[in-house]
């Protein structure tokens, strides 16, 4: 009883989301948007981290409507990607993101064999990036002239792992999965804390692999708990046990479940920060409710009938929330699905806005409550 009238909503958010999507594709096209301000979403060059979100949108919209419009922005968003591979100075470890949502998307979907070749390229450069005395993938490349970020290693890394457990599935080469592995065992050890939060960033000394310090990074302060990298943390580790069966992935997403879903507010949607103070408490971060969302659904799926409704109950609530309170669908001035996203509020860039990355992962979580797989992370 409970389930039916739960789906009656969703089907309900997903038709606006469809509608809304199909509508947004006639002014951005196959562009690559990140934020929205003043209700139009900012487009961003195709090596910026966020191009693969609006593509795997359209992928999980197309999916299920068959509008062939949607497919065909996908594949020229892909196609795009191509000049970012082959000048290859800006690809970080983002690769996993921007690659998983187009080229696996479209091999998953179409057996696109261009497209398997694309993700599998980007997979070799993203396996490259493993320092393997500190078993990390590095996150980026100096951001200015001179800057030494070697050791660096980051928490949403954990959602790039997946293009290397598909990697290793396709070729039957275990090469991939092991440096996943050896990533992820690090997420396990260094970047959980006892009692389930996370940090952003780890910095380990590249040459002896040794761990040096947390860094706040995108979260209020070294000791606080982001939010949204707290949701990287609980689907990153999510998808790593199901891709491994390794039960210490699934135990520590489980405790950072735990540690998420004991502090979200009234409406079931995170501040951007846990722990954020003073006036930054003012800030939710819609994108990390639907991220969270999404990956609490898929660890729901994991567990038996006893554990599963300690996750799946609460990404419904967010799921739920996101619809009702943050979205959009009486405002035809504004092109994001839901409000009030914070992107990077030290910096302050972008906060109280929507993005594209809470757009997809609140489509996605729709996509998994409503039966409308595949996912392209598994
Ligand atoms: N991966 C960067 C972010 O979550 O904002």
């Amino acid at each position: 009883m409970i389930a039916e009238t739960k789906h009656a909503w969703a089907e309900e958010a997903w038709h606006q989301a469809l509608k809304k999507t199909q509508q947004n594709s006639l002014r951005i096209g196959a562009g690559f948007p990140h934020a929205s301000r003043g209700g139009q979403y900012v487009l961003e060059q195709p090596f910026w981290w966020t191009a693969g979100f609006w593509p795997g949108q359209l992928w999980l919209l197309y999916n299920d409507s068959r509008d062939e419009s949607l497919r065909a922005l996908a594949e020229q968003c892909e196609e795009q990607l191509d000049q970012v591979l082959n000048e290859y100075v800006r690809l970080d470890h983002d690769l996993g993101f921007m690659w998983t949502l187009t080229s696996v998307a479209s091999y998953k979907l179409l057996g696109n064999e261009v497209s398997r070749i694309r993700a599998l390229k980007a997979a070799n450069y993203l396996a490259a990036r493993f320092n393997l005395k500190g078993s990390y993938i590095r996150a980026w490349n100096p951001w200015y002239e001179g800057e030494d970020n070697r050791g660096y290693a980051i928490i949403d890394c954990a959602m790039n792992m997946p293009l290397l457990f598909w990697a290793a599935e396709v070729t039957g080469d275990p090469r991939y999965r092991h440096i996943a592995e050896a990533h992820m065992d690090t997420v396990v050890k260094h970047f959980i804390r006892p009692d389930g939060s996370v940090y952003h960033i780890v910095r380990f000394d590249p040459e002896s692999g040794e761990f040096i310090e947390g860094i706040g990074g995108q979260g209020y302060a070294p000791e606080s708990a982001w939010s949204r990298g707290t949701a990287w943390a609980i689907y990153g580790l999510a998808l790593a046990y199901h891709h491994t069966g390794k039960t210490e992935y699934l135990h520590t997403a489980q405790k950072v479940a735990h540690f998420f879903l004991a502090r979200l507010p009234e409406d079931h949607v995170p501040h951007w920060d846990f722990r954020a103070a003073g006036e930054a408490r003012n800030f939710r971060d819609s994108s990390a409710g639907a991220c969270a969302a999404s990956g609490l659904l898929l660890l729901a799926d994991k567990l038996g009938e006893l554990e599963a409704p300690v996750y799946r109950e609460p990404a419904v609530r967010i799921l739920e929330s996101l619809y009702r309170n943050y979205g959009t669908w009486d405002n035809e001035a504004e092109e994001g699905l839901i409000l009030h996203g914070t992107s990077n509020y030290p910096a302050g860039t972008n906060i109280d806005v929507p993005l594209i990355y809470g757009d997809f992962f609140y489509v996605e979580g729709l996509a998994r409550l409503t039966g409308k797989g595949p996912y392209y992370w598994e």
